[in-house]
């Protein structure tokens, strides 16, 4: 499959399928929660009203179900490019990654070290934090001001024989930055620790390659990523086994799924996360009624980018050009970032430009982002943190004129 030349069909042909794009609401505070194509939605429908029935028993509907939750955890398999691994369904990222960090708590012995990112968002921090009480030892991983980012040089200094995980954002929610986790997960390795990575910031933008990177464990929320109020876990089978779930002492250890999804998962969000795979179908232009192979999985994300590319690119120019204004993330004419724009403003507080912008069509956000010690590494005030603009594939040149034009009437924000 080649990609195409995004054209304007192409742009109508993605925003047709988005019910909630035909609004007046310009969505632009996706890093908070993407919207839905209607195969998604109408997956969710179409099994409450059709086949609401629970999972496991021998008639014929409720095999359907079990099958149905077993093909959407096939298809997150396959997104998250995860053959080396396992995939496990839960509320949130950050219940997924409490319960990891819960499950780690058993295999983990006093002087155990965990390297902690300090560009994190605090989903991927706390649980860890919390291990201090069972004698582990916290390392952080500091921002560096000046490039707003946790250099790799000073990972290596951090790795000892004694390191147990390195939990990090594989891309920052506040920053938009990419970074290079197979080199993360190389150097973790050389001491044997595991690495932990949060994905959900990247997830909406990129491919997700798990084999590719070789990481031990990824986490993503598919509310983010077009689907429903859900997140996915991967772990490597090495990595799972050296854990006990927590779901019931008769389900098997073999099971690894059941074993971390305890109380099960949420049966039509399986139905509309198998709307996703029509989606990316649709916009793949095929014909499908199988899951899609790894092949169009990426290409569907190459479109994906190449719609999202030129009109980041219109924002930060426009940013950029403002000497009242200061990106916070990678600058202008970074290629290596995603459609997540943060900055803060010499004279006016992000708060104070957000109520502005709220008196307009467009919806963005202020504050820390829960990236609270991120805020604080680079000398900002959390309460007011940034504010944040956070677009993906969907977004249009056009929006982004309407929000500077929105931008333009602040008084003195040029
Ligand atoms: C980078 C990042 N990690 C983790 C989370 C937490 O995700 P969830 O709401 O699924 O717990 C968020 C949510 O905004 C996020 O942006």
């Amino acid at each position: 499959l080649s990609v195409p030349e995004i054209t304007p069909a192409i742009r109508d042909l993605i925003r047709h399928q988005f019910p909630a794009l035909k609004g007046d609401v310009i969505f632009l505070e996706n890093a908070g929660g993407s919207q839905v194509p209607r195969q998604v939605a109408d997956g969710i429908h179409s099994y409450l009203t059709g086949s609401y029935v629970q999972l496991g028993a021998t008639y014929s509907l409720s095999q359907y179900c079990t099958e149905l939750v077993a093909r959407a955890h096939q298809f997150i398999s396959l997104l998250m490019n995860s053959r080396q691994g396992e995939v496990v369904l839960g509320s949130s990222t950050t219940a997924l990654l409490q319960m990891l960090a819960d499950c780690y708590r058993h295999r983990l012995s006093p002087g155990d070290e965990i390297i902690l990112a300090e560009s994190g968002h605090e989903a991927n921090l706390g649980p860890w934090k919390k291990l201090a009480d069972q004698g582990a030892v916290i390392k952080w991983w500091r921002v560096d001001v000046e490039s707003q980012s946790c250099p790799l040089v000073e990972l290596e200094t951090l790795l000892t024989p004694k390191t147990v995980l390195v939990a990090l954002p594989h891309t920052s929610n506040l920053l938009g930055d990419i970074v290079d986790l197979k080199t993360v997960c190389q150097m973790a390795h050389q001491v044997s620790a595991k690495v932990v990575a949060d994905g959900v910031a990247f997830a909406p933008h990129r491919a997700m390659d798990c084999d590719g990177w070789d990481v031990d464990w990824y986490v993503y929320s598919l509310y983010k990523v077009y689907g429903p109020h859900m997140a996915a876990l991967y772990g490597k089978r090495d990595a799972f086994a050296e854990l006990q779930g927590p779901n019931h002492f008769f389900v098997p250890e073999s099971d690894t799924v059941y074993k971390f999804e305890p109380g099960g998962v949420c049966h039509e969000g399986c139905a509309g996360i198998l709307g996703l795979n029509e989606y990316m179908a649709e916009i793949l232009s095929l014909e499908t009624e199988t899951l899609l192979d790894r092949q169009s999985i990426e290409s569907a994300y190459q479109i994906m980018a190449a719609c999202e590319q030129p009109v980041q690119q219109k924002l930060l120019d426009y940013l950029a050009s403002n000497p009242l204004v200061r990106i916070i993330g990678p600058a202008a004419t970074e290629k290596s970032r995603v459609g997540t724009i943060s900055f803060v403003h010499e004279k006016l507080g992000s708060r104070e430009i957000v109520s502005m912008v709220d008196q307009s069509s467009v919806a963005i956000r202020y504050g820390h982002m829960y990236a609270y010690h991120l805020c604080e590494a680079l000398g900002l005030d959390p309460e007011d943190g940034v504010v944040r603009t956070s677009l993906v594939h969907y977004n249009t040149p056009a929006e982004i004129e309407t929000l500077i034009e929105v931008f333009d009437n602040i008084p003195r924000f040029k």
